[in-house]
């Protein structure tokens, strides 16, 4: 099985991706948050700074761009190709307002003569490149009845992975993964190209269901789930290797076992709590070194506290804290009350 880290705009950026590589394991992959290139043909620094090699020393990454002017991805591809990248990933899921008005993101399945234009153009350049391009994309812009011709031109591309987020545009986040759609993708799309599935797997349950549908399974794309519990990969990748094992047992013995460094190069904690603690501190180090004011820092925290704060039992006091906190020290005691006075959920688990 492979485990992708689903791209995260506003979070999971470098910092964020390095930390959770230093605490946890089994993520094969991270897309990071979408690069717009433009006509100004200039990375923004916080794009730049985002794929820089030395900021991803170790990681597996894959940049994701976002546009409907092939020759505009082309122009980034070319700069991240100079980086030493060899795939991009195309963003057609993005359902946000101002990205779909202008034709990008899932607004792009709305046309799906430009979108065919688009990846021929894109994909044929590429090849010359000696570059690999994959597509993450949602399932239509209005209606689910677009999947089939969006399917059809997928197919007919030389794409190293297609992720599918089985949900329509005007679902945003809501509704269920809409898994006919994606069974559709199962069953029709060519075995050169390769299916990842995305959404809504947020506990070793939901993984288990959906290989229940689709036995075939080899690849998963990752987002809230991670963010909520970033060992999910691992408690994954557990209960998929040791077949008929079941998943509190396994909890049971990461509880029992040694803080060591194992082979993946991340350390196994004998407390889940404690690992969770040590990669927050980490991330608000790594925030504090590249944000320049508390302010900012704190910012980004709050928002992952959105995710981290539906890990623990009874933690909306503190958590409220957190939320209001304008002040560092003040954050930090609040971090520690959650920490020394909350429990872990078990399994902690997207709501
Ligand atoms: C805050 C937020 C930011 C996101 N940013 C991106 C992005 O930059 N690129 C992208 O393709 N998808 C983005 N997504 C979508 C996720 O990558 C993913 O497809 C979605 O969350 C469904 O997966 P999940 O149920 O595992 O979270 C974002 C989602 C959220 C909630």
């Amino acid at each position: 099985m492979r485990y992708e880290f689903a791209p995260m705009e506003g979070i999971t950026g470098y910092v964020y991706r390095n930390a959770h590589h230093q605490y946890y394991g089994k993520v094969d992959r991270y897309f990071t948050p979408f690069i717009t290139p433009n006509q100004t043909k200039k990375f923004t620094s916080r794009e730049m700074n985002d794929v820089l090699p030395e900021h991803n020393q170790g990681l597996a990454i894959v940049p994701q761009i976002l546009t409907n002017k092939a020759e505009d991805f082309l122009w980034a591809a070319g700069k991240l190709r100079e980086l030493g990248y060899g795939e991009i990933n195309l963003n057609l899921g993005c359902p946000s307002g101002t990205v779909v008005t202008k034709k990008r993101g899932s607004g792009f399945l709305a046309f799906p003569v430009a979108l065919d234009a688009f990846l021929n153009e894109v994909c044929t350049e590429m090849d010359r490149m000696g570059m690999k391009i994959s597509v993450k994309t949602r399932v239509g812009k209005d209606s689910p009845e677009e999947w089939e011709e969006l399917l059809e031109i997928y197919s007919r591309y030389p794409l190293s992975e297609l992720i599918v987020h089985p949900r329509i545009q005007t679902d945003f986040y809501r509704n269920h993964p809409n898994l006919e759609a994606y069974e559709m993708a199962a069953e029709k799309l060519p075995e050169k190209i390769p299916l990842t599935y995305n959404g809504d797997l947020f506990s070793v349950k939901d993984f288990e269901n959906l290989l229940e549908r689709f036995p075939d399974t080899e690849s998963v794309m990752m987002g809230r789930g991670l963010l909520t519990n970033p060992a999910l990969a691992e408690q994954i990748d557990a209960h998929v290797s040791m077949t008929g094992r079941k998943v509190g047992q396994e909890s049971r013995e990461t509880r029992e076992g040694q803080e060591k460094q194992n082979g993946h190069g991340y350390r196994e904690f004998s407390d889940e709590k404690r690992r969770l603690r040590e990669f927050h501190d980490a991330l608000l180090a790594g925030y504090a070194e590249a944000i320049p004011e508390d302010r900012n820092v704190l910012f980004k925290m709050k928002e992952l506290w959105f995710y981290f704060g539906q890990a623990f039992e009874n933690d909306e006091k503190a958590l409220k804290q957190i939320r209001k906190a304008v002040r560092m020290d003040v954050y930090r005691d609040a971090v520690a009350k959650i920490f020394s006075e909350c429990e872990l959920k078990n399994p902690p688990a997207f709501q």
